[in-house]
């Protein structure tokens, strides 16, 4: 089928069954021409000479879904124009003959709905069918909410929309969901006609009638508790997941007919709601974030990248390992004795073995995985590794020396990686013959866990190298940002005045425990206080120590964490930091009091200041946005957005609020310009003081994010 300008449905005919073939490229996603096609395609049918319908997806993929950039236009109050998808879709399961749907790749969202409003669903191997509407804030509003309870049960229904999380064509047969599965991909559309031929004389059954997998009686109250205590336990702050729970009980109480209803209210009701819009600007961000202009829209020769390098077995180089060993590449660790090698070797074999306890991986694949990672002591072995990637101590000296080493014994073309956090990536590569292939790529800890990856280029770095690591990711699933060269990278960088003011507040009278409950109740996963302990507080003093010195002119420190580290309270691992652990969990200590009262002291005893709960969002968060703008003034990132990307998936900031941009233009340009001068007048920190691009933007009246 040749590639259209315009959203198209195809119409053919093999004898007496009808093919209608949606395309528009590239995922088919029902954008408002397409539903007028299909609207229009079957209106002019005659059903008097056909035995049934077939829709099928052009290309590869049957529907990604309704089409989020006219949501987005929606949610923003624009009249919806062409068919409402759930009308049509009532149409399709009223017809009186019956249509199969016949589903390659994704039926996903507004895609699985139209193949649920088909009477049966042909779909290959490789099929993928899901609800991810809440994974945009959303609920699915053109009947998923009622369809697919009355085809495959309540609990498995409810459980797909409220993880987001799609299944295989083999699990969708086994649930009901499948009528029948296709082994070769280019035989799908000729059996799914010879399908509809062959159920084509039993009169179609609308999924919205059908009865047979409703529970009932206490069968369903033990299903819909269930479903709110997953619902509870996945979700807090947002009302999305509980108007969908809400649809699904009146469909189930009320009837299908009043269950879409009801689902068509509670969907608008979510499209208009904060979390959507900020959930579906961070879908575009994603995406935008792949494209780094004169590197994605260039072509470069292949560059091999199945054999892999690991330099360090620590917690990063283990946890980088495991990555790769996921991702069915070949693993060469490199440590500095046998010793070390064993123990590298057992913390990837725990991170796989973790993954099988919570049931991912079956035992076969685990052993098959950690059967790809050979260990050695000697840098020799990475002779035939096409990419290195050095995970040592932070120390300068040392990972100058490795590069040296290496580019003698790597070939020429095998891509140099470092995973510094605090390391200025061109002094790294200053000894070096060729720096152009060296670049950083700093995964968040735990790396086989955590999505981010900051793909980090020097000036000398060339574009090839930038492909390769951006290529590296998608291979491993992780998020790339691509940033420049500069103390603290992204995330580290915009999120050092958090950690600062977090400081401040704390000498200023805030109690660690109250700041850490209010940074939870706004959303973070967990408080400032809680993550220093969780990510060594020792750690964090020596990064803070790189930071503060790079960033000189406006950095506040509070002395409270290296109170806390001098007496041996370094966090979690230590069992104490600012709270006593026992079993994991976080215990409050009244002994911290005293070390507050020290850092007061040290600091003068300043005058308590009382904060309004909404005053500390506003100070830690204020502080993150006027950093993030001076990494927008400095071009560290290739466009605004590519900062809540980064921090959502490195910092857990909560996704409903959109990151730390979106969240900012929310109150406006010119609100956070007056609120950071109000807070820098207050308290006197150069920290708070509005950067001069800030002031700009907001007289130009423009959002944070659409500045360049
Ligand atoms: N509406 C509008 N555009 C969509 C879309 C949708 N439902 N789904 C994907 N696209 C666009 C992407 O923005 C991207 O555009 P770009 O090339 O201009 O950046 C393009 O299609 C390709 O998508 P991408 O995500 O880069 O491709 P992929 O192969 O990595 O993933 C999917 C394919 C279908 C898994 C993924 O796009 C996806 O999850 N889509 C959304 C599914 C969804 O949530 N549907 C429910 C909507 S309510």
């Amino acid at each position: 089928m040749p590639a259209t300008d315009s959203p198209q449905v195809h119409v053919s005919r093999t004898e007496d069954v009808a093919v209608l073939t949606l395309d528009n490229p590239p995922v088919n996603a029902l954008a408002e021409r397409l539903l007028v096609a299909l609207d229009q395609r079957l209106r002019e049918l005659d059903t008097s000479s056909l035995r049934a319908i077939v829709i099928v997806g052009a290309g590869d993929t049957f529907v990604a879904g309704a089409d989020i950039e006219r949501l987005q236009r929606l949610a923003s109050g624009h009249a919806p124009g062409g068919p409402s998808l759930g009308d049509l879709l009532n149409r399709i399961e009223g017809s009186t003959v019956p249509v199969v749907a016949a589903i390659d790749r994704h039926a996903l969202g507004g895609g699985l709905e139209l193949a649920m409003s088909c009477h049966y669903r042909v779909a290959t191997q490789r099929a993928r069918l899901g609800l991810p509407e809440l994974g945009l804030g959303l609920i699915p509003g053109a009947g998923g909410t009622q369809r697919l309870p009355r085809l495959i049960g309540v609990t498995d229904a409810a459980e797909m929309m409220l993880t987001s999380k799609p299944v295989d064509a083999a699990t969708a047969h086994d649930r009901g969901l499948v009528d029948l599965v296709v082994e070769d991909a280019k035989d799908l559309q000729s059996q799914a006609i010879a399908f509809a031929r062959d159920v084509a004389p039993e009169p179609p059954v609308a999924a919205l009638l059908r009865q047979d997998r409703l529970p009932a009686g206490a069968e369903l109250t033990n299903a819909l508790d269930a479903t709110r205590s997953l619902a509870a336990k996945r979700f807090r702050n947002v009302a999305f997941p509980t108007l969908c729970v809400e649809a699904i009980v009146a469909g189930i109480e009320q009837g299908g007919a009043a269950g879409l209803a009801v689902e068509r209210s509670r969907f608008e009701q979510a499209l208009r709601d904060e979390p959507a819009q900020a959930m579906i600007h961070l879908f575009f961000a994603e995406r935008a974030a792949r494209k780094v202009p004169g590197v994605t829209d260039r072509e470069f020769p292949e560059r091999p990248r199945g054999k892999i390098g690991v330099i360090g077995g620590g917690t990063m180089g283990s946890g980088i390992a495991t990555a790769l060993l996921n991702a069915s590449l070949d693993v060469c660790l490199v440590e500095v004795d046998a010793d070390a090698c064993d123990a590298a070797r057992n913390r990837v074999a725990g991170f796989i073995q973790r993954a099988v306890d919570k049931g991912r991986i079956s035992a076969t694949q685990a052993a098959k995985r950690l059967a790809a990672l050979s260990t050695s002591a000697d840098l020799q072995a990475l002779r035939d590794r096409d990419v290195v990637i050095e995970a040592a101590t932070e120390d300068v000296a040392l990972k100058q020396a490795l590069f040296q080493q290496v580019e003698g014994i790597a070939s020429r073309s095998a891509l140099l990686v470092t995973n510094t956090s605090t390391i200025d990536i061109a002094h790294l590569g200053g000894k070096l013959e060729s720096p152009a292939r060296l670049l950083g790529m700093h995964f968040f800890s735990p790396a086989h866990i955590m999505p981010l990856v900051e793909v980090i280029r020097t000036k000398d770095t060339e574009p090839a190298a930038v492909a390769a690591a951006l290529d590296l990711c998608k291979q491993l699933r992780k998020t790339p940002v691509t940033v420049g060269n500069c103390p603290g990278f992204l995330v580290n960088r915009v999120f050092m005045p958090y950690g600062q003011l977090a400081g401040f507040a704390i000498d200023r009278g805030v109690h660690p425990y109250h700041l850490d409950r209010v940074m939870y109740d706004f959303g973070m996963p967990m408080g400032p206080c809680r993550v220093s302990d969780l990510a060594g507080i020792d750690v964090g003093v020596a990064a803070g120590q790189i930071l503060d010195s790079a960033y000189a002119k406006r950095a506040y420190r509070s002395p409270l964490r290296r109170l806390l580290a001098d007496a041996g309270r370094i966090g979690q691992k230590a069992g104490a930091g600012h709270y006593l652990y026992e079993n994991g969990k976080a215990i409050h200590d009244a002994d911290l009091d005293a070390y507050v009262e020290a850092a007061r002291a040290q600091q003068g005893h300043p005058s308590a200041e009382k904060f309004a709960d909404e005053d500390l969002v506003d100070l830690l968060l204020l502080g993150v946005v006027n950093e993030a703008s001076r990494i927008v003034e400095d071009g560290i990132v290739v466009r605004p957005s590519d900062i809540d990307v980064a921090v959502c998936a490195g910092m857990g900031f909560p996704r409903y609020r959109g990151g730390p941009l979106h969240w900012a233009d929310r109150h406006g340009s010119q609100w956070v310009v007056d609120r950071l001068q109000h807070f820098a007048d207050r308290f006197e920190l150069p920290l708070l003081q509005p950067t001069e691009h800030l002031k700009a933007v907001a007289s130009a009246g423009t959002p944070l994010l659409a500045a360049g």
